[in-house]
């Protein structure tokens, strides 16, 4: 398989007594997931996803894509949380780790960027001065419709591209990806005409990077989404045992869960390629979203190593012990390169000469690995066999399923996220918008 899960520094922190314990749970938890039983069942269309997506949509989202390709430099994807992460994880690291400078002729895609996952003016300006002279496409992406970073960001490069365009040609550089048929840019897409995908109803934002939500922007770098889709069904079908012991993706829910219940707070996880930051960034979201509800959960928090062993490491091997890491250890990195040897040897690195970049790097997670375990951090780590479309399909599929299995056992809804809407009610209050000047008042004064 594309992925192994090693929890050997990680198995004296608990017996296999407490792992076989949940089997019982965890098979309640399968049954739940596959017979959509359990909380949030109306969300469950990732399940069968990998399974489900027609050719049609695939050969769409191609086409379309290839169209993006020949008409513009720039591609911007417009989207935040769930219809933003899953594209960005993708695209960082399925690709060259300066993908947007390469030169024209190494790049056969359009440069990529992301907006509307702030409010920052200072952004968007910015953004808008490396539009100049540039041929622009975009993907405005929002299941809801009325989310409002994305629709600032929208109205904005939309009189962009009208004005540059005229309002016709813009028409033909804007695709939406929004529901069927509810919110305010179905409403806009369908008066305008634009290219849309549809968001089923029954997939959730943080669950739909395997939807045209993530599929078409990725698709418009260079990956091979059929590759993308083949790893996750090739997961769904290796993750389909209610039975623990064969099924590791299972396994890792449950480990987590132990080591909740022991204190250990936190969850970090820990990469060694710069390139699955964004990685990271997703499977927070992913987790954080989908578990921290009703007072409890794992907090996801994310390292890049080993950029942050001069800065977290500290803490991770020796602050409060409320930590275990999760590891992402690539076993083959797209590239490598070797260090030369130098006559003078100043720097005192020749017992390395001859050797690999990538060599250090391992030597560095390894002494890592073992540094942290005895520190007390108990160490999970997640082998993934090369950095591929099929793997990260493989990946997402392989957390995606983990984490419906481990919300059930924490006892949530791991398909809702009502606390999202707390600040959005203070915002709307704060400016202006219509049927909130009661609130607004209140707010004011507390801010006074
Ligand atoms: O996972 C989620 O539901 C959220 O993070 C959403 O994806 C995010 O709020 C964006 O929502 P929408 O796609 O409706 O604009």
């Amino acid at each position: 398989s594309k992925l192994s899960l090693d929890y050997k520094n990680a198995s004296s922190f608990f017996s296999e007594d407490e792992l076989k314990y949940f089997q019982p749970y965890v098979e309640q938890a399968h049954n739940q997931l596959h017979q959509k039983t359990g909380a949030g069942n109306e969300f469950l269309g990732w399940v069968d996803l990998p399974k489900k997506i027609s050719e049609t949509e695939i050969s769409d989202i191609k086409k379309t894509a290839d169209y993006v390709k020949n008409n513009c430099d720039v591609f911007l994807v417009i989207g935040i949380g769930g219809s933003y992460l899953g594209a960005k994880a993708a695209i960082e690291m399925l690709n060259h780790s300066f993908y947007n400078e390469l030169s024209d002729e190494k790049r056969t895609a359009p440069k990529i960027y992301f907006v509307g996952q702030n409010v920052s003016g200072t952004y968007l300006k910015h953004l808008i001065d490396v539009l100049e002279g540039k041929e622009v496409m975009v993907n405005v992406i929002s299941k809801s419709g009325t989310t409002t970073e994305p629709a600032v960001a929208f109205r904005i490069i939309r009189e962009l591209l009208e004005k540059k365009y005229g309002k016709e040609g813009a028409q033909k550089r804007i695709i939406a990806t929004t529901d069927k048929s509810k919110g305010a840019l179905r409403a806009l897409a369908d008066q305008e005409g634009y290219k849309t995908f549809v968001i089923e109803d029954d997939i959730g934002g943080r669950f739909s990077v395997l939807t045209a939500v993530g599929l078409l922007p990725i698709a418009v770098s260079g990956a091979d989404i059929e590759e993308i889709i083949k790893g996750a069904k090739s997961a769904y079908n290796d993750f389909n045992s209610p039975k623990l012991l064969d099924n590791y993706c299972y396994q890792y829910a449950v480990i987590r869960n132990i080591f909740y219940r022991k204190g250990k707070t936190v969850e970090i996880m820990a990469n060694y390629e710069p390139s699955l930051a964004y990685l990271s960034e997703w499977w927070k979201q992913l987790y954080g979203e989908s578990e921290g509800k009703d007072h409890k959960g794992l907090f996801p928090a994310s390292v890049n190593f080993t950029t942050d062993l001069h800065s977290m490491g500290q803490y991770i091997q020796d602050g409060m012990r409320n930590l275990f890491q999760t590891v992402i250890e690539v076993k083959s990195p797209k590239e490598d390169i070797t260090l030369p040897y130098d006559q003078q040897n100043l720097d005192g690195l020749n017992y390395l000469s001859g050797k690999t970049v990538n060599f250090i790097n391992d030597k560095a997670l390894k002494g890592t690995l073992l540094a942290h375990t005895d520190g007390n951090v108990p160490n999970i780590v997640l082998k993934l066999d090369n950095i591929s479309e099929h793997s990260f399909g493989y990946l997402i599929y392989f957390f995606e399923k983990a984490c419906g299995i481990s919300g059930y056992l924490l006892g949530v809804n791991p398909f809702d996220q009502p606390g999202v809407e707390a600040y959005k009610k203070n915002m709307f209050a704060l400016l202006g918008k219509e049927g909130y000047e009661k609130e607004k008042e209140v707010l004011e004064n507390r801010l006074k």
